[in-house]
């Protein structure tokens, strides 16, 4: 049995964290273990259906993919969640409740952002089209001390997840001798 952990990604969208989420969850599956990816776009279609874009919906749904993580995490399975969660408050409440937290900040200009514009949504946001958008009429708060930063406007998407596996080597939660998974 590996050991279980909570593998955060925050950052705006389109800047990359399910991409990246998806290729470290890959690499973890192919060493053994047991991975769940908990993505905003997925989460919301069921576990957090109904909830808005406003800071207590946001809060929320937080709050419900921090604790499937939780459950999930403590039993064994390392858990990757994939949303926005712009609100530092909210994501250090998660933080506090799982033992084994990683938080990756996925960063990237809002110009990139709204330039590369994959679900063009940053066009309709700048037209007004759409209230509280992140990054253009909603806040984002970085996190202030992430275990990983990554820059998605300066590296490539397996780049980006090569530097977070090796954050989780630094921190023991995986490993490349016999096995590349720590066991308990
Ligand atoms: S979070 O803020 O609650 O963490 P989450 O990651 O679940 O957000 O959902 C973000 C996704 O919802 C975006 O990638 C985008 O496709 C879509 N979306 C729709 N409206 C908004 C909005 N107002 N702000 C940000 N994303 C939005």
């Amino acid at each position: 049995m590996h050991k279980g952990f909570t593998l955060w990604f925050t950052g705006m969208s389109g800047a990359g964290k399910s991409t990246i989420a998806g290729l470290i969850g890959n690499r973890l599956r192919a060493n053994g273990a047991k991975v769940e990816v908990l993505d905003g776009d997925e989460v919301r279609i069921y576990l957090s259906k109904g909830l808005g874009f406003g800071k207590e919906d946001r809060d929320e749904n937080i709050r419900r993919i921090g604790y499937v993580c939780e459950l999930l995490s403590r039993n064994g399975v390392i858990a990757i969640a994939a949303a926005i969660s712009p609100y530092r408050a909210v994501r250090d409440e998660v933080r506090a409740r799982i033992p084994n937290f990683v938080e990756v900040y996925v960063a990237c200009p809002v110009e990139t952002l709204a330039a590369r514009d994959v679900k063009g949504l940053y066009k309709r946001a700048l037209a007004g089209e759409i209230a509280q958008f992140t990054g253009i009429s909603d806040p984002y708060e970085p996190p202030l001390a992430p275990e990983a930063t990554v820059d998605s406007s300066r590296e490539t998407p397996q780049e980006s997840a090569d530097r977070i596996w090796a954050t989780l080597e630094h921190l023991g939660l995986v490993r490349f001798d016999r096995s590349s998974l720590a066991h308990e």
